[in-house]
Formats: C-alpha cells, structure tokens, sequence
C-alpha cells in the first residue's frame, strides 16, 4: 500500500546563506526590471514579461476524492471563477521567433480558508506553472550566478537587440524550467518552439498539500488541445505568433484542462530542497483533482490585454496555508516577486482585477 509522506515543518532546512542570495536575487530582476522600464518607458514583470494569453476560466474541483487528495482547495467538490495568463521566460518583450520556456499562471478566486500571512482573501490561490518538470538549479543560491549574469547583459545588445537577447534571455528560460537536458543547449536558442495550448505546466517545486507534500500540474485534456502536443509554431516573421495561435484556437473552441498533483511517497527520491530533481511518476504519479474550463474567448486583444495583465499579480504565495510553498526556491520567490510588483506599480494585491 503507498504511503504518503506527511507535511510537517521539519521537512524544510534553510541554508545558511539563504538571506544574502535572495537580497542578490532581488537586486538582479531590479537591475533586469531597470532596464526594461528604460526600454519600454513603462514597468513590466522582471521575467515572464511577455503575455500570450489573458483567459476567463471555471475551476471545478472533482467529487469523490479520495482523503489524500481532497485537501484545502480540494476539500468540496465546488466551482470557482478562475483567470489564467499564458507567458514566455524572458523579461523582455521579444519576438516570438525568440523560443524560450512557456509559464502558465492560474489564479483561482474566492477560495475560503486560513491564508498564508501576508495574503489577503482577494489574492485568490495562485499556481504558477512552467512547461518542465523540474527547475533547472537545485537552490537560489545555484539560481542566482545566471541570474545575474542575465542581468548584467540584458541591455548591451544596441542595435543588434533582439538577435543578442533573444540567446541571452533563454539563459533565463534554461535556468527557470525545465526537462531540457542540458541548459546550455536552451541558451543558444534552443527551447522547442512548443504550442502552448499543447504543452504540460508543472510547479516544478514542492508545495504543502494539506496533511501531506505535493508537486502540481495542469495538462490538458481536450482533444483539440491535446493533438497540438509537440506542433511547432512557425514563428518565422510573426513576432506575434504566441499570441495568435492561442487566439485561434481560444475563440473558436475553449478549452479544458486538469489540475493534477503528485504526493510525495518518500523524501529521499523526491526531496524538497533540491529543486533540480524531477519526482519520478512511477513511484508516484500526477492525479487529477480539478477541471479547468475555458469558453470560447478572445484570448488577446491588444491594448486592453496589456493593461488587464499589468493589474494582475500572481504568486505561489497568494494562497492558503494549507498549500504552503516549500523549499529554498518557494522561500526565495515570496520577497522577489513582491519586489518585482511593487516595482510595476502592481497594486499590492490586485486579484481583484479580471480580464472582462
Ligand atoms: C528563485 C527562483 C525564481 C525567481 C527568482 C523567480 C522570479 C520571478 C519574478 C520576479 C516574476 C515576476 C513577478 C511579477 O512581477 O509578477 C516571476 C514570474 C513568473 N515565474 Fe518565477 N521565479 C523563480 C522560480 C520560478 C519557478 C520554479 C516557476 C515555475 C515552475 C516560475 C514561473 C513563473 C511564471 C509562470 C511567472 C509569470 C507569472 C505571471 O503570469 O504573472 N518561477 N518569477
């Protein structure tokens, strides 16, 4: 019979060193975040600058749980207004023949229960998902070397911008995914210029679940959606390419996908302070607990888009206590994404703001 590992504090270790790397991580996406401000004459996100999709969706949590998976959030079979953003790695808005790993973020809104501190109820719970299974650095501590280097060369391009930074910012893209075997090879350019709507979103790292330890995930599973599973987008001379192929497939069909997770069954294959390491799913696999529903939509409309995902402001750490983010890089992003808010003029907590 499978054992899930129970939560307990005792299962996090923080290192030593834990406040300086994260004081360096925040002064890197501030350099990042400076510089873009001064190339757009507006503040945008420090990555995940680029949206490719803003979409109004339902989240329906599954009846019938088993007790192990229906905890928190997905203690009711219950239906919740929920909004999702489509993103690319970089902090620089890039053409789309830029490939870089794609992020999804998923805020689910008015969800009850005791928050985590600092998080008022309007924050929703937020995943936030990248197409890979594991983050490319088991600590901030092994994060922070590319980070910094990103930052230190995200404006020495000239006139030679897009070319350079489109090699350099997959540097970021390499360092925050991933599943690419070698981060290198995602450097040069070579992140799959995948079909967002086609590809698998993880949280890469560890999350309280309650009484036990999970790893989310959020798949797709409608057949229109799941064929697109490794398509390329030809994003030849179409810098806006992300976007259109979400819209064409948005606007007409929708969409549905699962929210799943994987329990952790054994601390020592799938710990919480490596973030490097991808927890196997034959000793334990994803499981669905919710629904994502998506009506046919506009999924980008220009103008209107941008300033409705200016408002937005997602974090693992919008959310309840019962999914408590864990392990060094869960602790690094609480500061460093409320930096980089409150750098864009986010209103501090702005779940509140839905796409119309
Ligand atoms: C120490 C590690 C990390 C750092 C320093 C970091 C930093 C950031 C920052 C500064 C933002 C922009 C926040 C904002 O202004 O709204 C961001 C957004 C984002 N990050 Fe991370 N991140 C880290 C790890 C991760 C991991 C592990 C994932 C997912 C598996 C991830 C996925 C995303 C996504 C999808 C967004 C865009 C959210 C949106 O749509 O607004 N990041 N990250």
């Amino acid at each position: 019979m499978t054992t899930f590992v129970p939560y307990s504090p005792a299962v996090e270790q923080v290192e030593p060193e834990e406040a300086e790397t994260i004081r360096e991580l925040e002064a890197a996406i501030r350099e990042i975040q400076d510089t873009t401000a001064a190339d757009y004459g507006s503040t945008i996100r420090g990555v995940h600058a680029k949206g490719h999709g803003l979409l109004k969706a339902s989240l329906s949590v599954a009846e019938g749980l088993p007790p192990e998976l229906a905890q928190g959030l997905f203690a009711e079979p219950r239906r919740y207004d929920a909004v999702l953003r489509f993103s690319t790695a970089p902090g620089d808005i890039l053409d789309d023949s830029v490939s870089s790993p794609r992020g999804l973020a998923l805020k689910v809104l008015d969800v009850s229960g005791e928050r985590l501190a600092g998080t008022p109820a309007s924050d929703g719970q937020d995943f936030v998902l990248v197409n890979g299974p594991a983050f490319g650095n088991p600590t901030p501590a092994k994060f922070l070397p590319g980070l910094k280097l990103l930052a230190k060369t995200t404006d020495k391009a000239d006139g030679a911008k897009a070319v350079f930074s489109g090699v350099m910012q997959t540097v970021e893209g390499a360092l925050e995914s991933v599943g690419i075997k070698s981060p290198l090879i995602a450097t040069l350019g070579g992140a799959p210029n995948t079909h967002p709507l086609g590809d698998i979103y993880f949280s890469q790292v560890p999350f309280r679940f309650g009484d036990y330890i999970a790893k989310f995930s959020v798949a797709p599973v409608s057949p229109w959606l799941t064929d697109l599973k490794g398509d390329k987008v030809n994003a030849h001379d179409r810098p806006e390419a992300l976007r259109e192929v979400i819209r064409e497939t948005i606007a007409t069909q929708g969409g549905e996908w699962e929210l799943r997770v994987q329990l952790c069954t054994d601390l020592e294959k799938m710990p919480i302070e490596d973030a490097s390491v991808i927890w196997d799913e034959a000793e334990s696999p994803f499981r669905a607990v919710a629904r994502i529903t998506v009506d046919p939509q506009i999924s980008w409309q220009h103008g209107t888009s941008e300033r409705e995902e200016a408002d937005l402001a997602f974090s693992p750490w919008h959310g309840l206590a019962a999914f408590q983010p864990l392990g060094g890089v869960n602790r690094a992003r609480k500061p460093v994404y409320e930096q980089s808010q409150a750098f864009r003029g986010c209103p501090v907590h702005a779940a509140a703001s839905r796409p119309a």
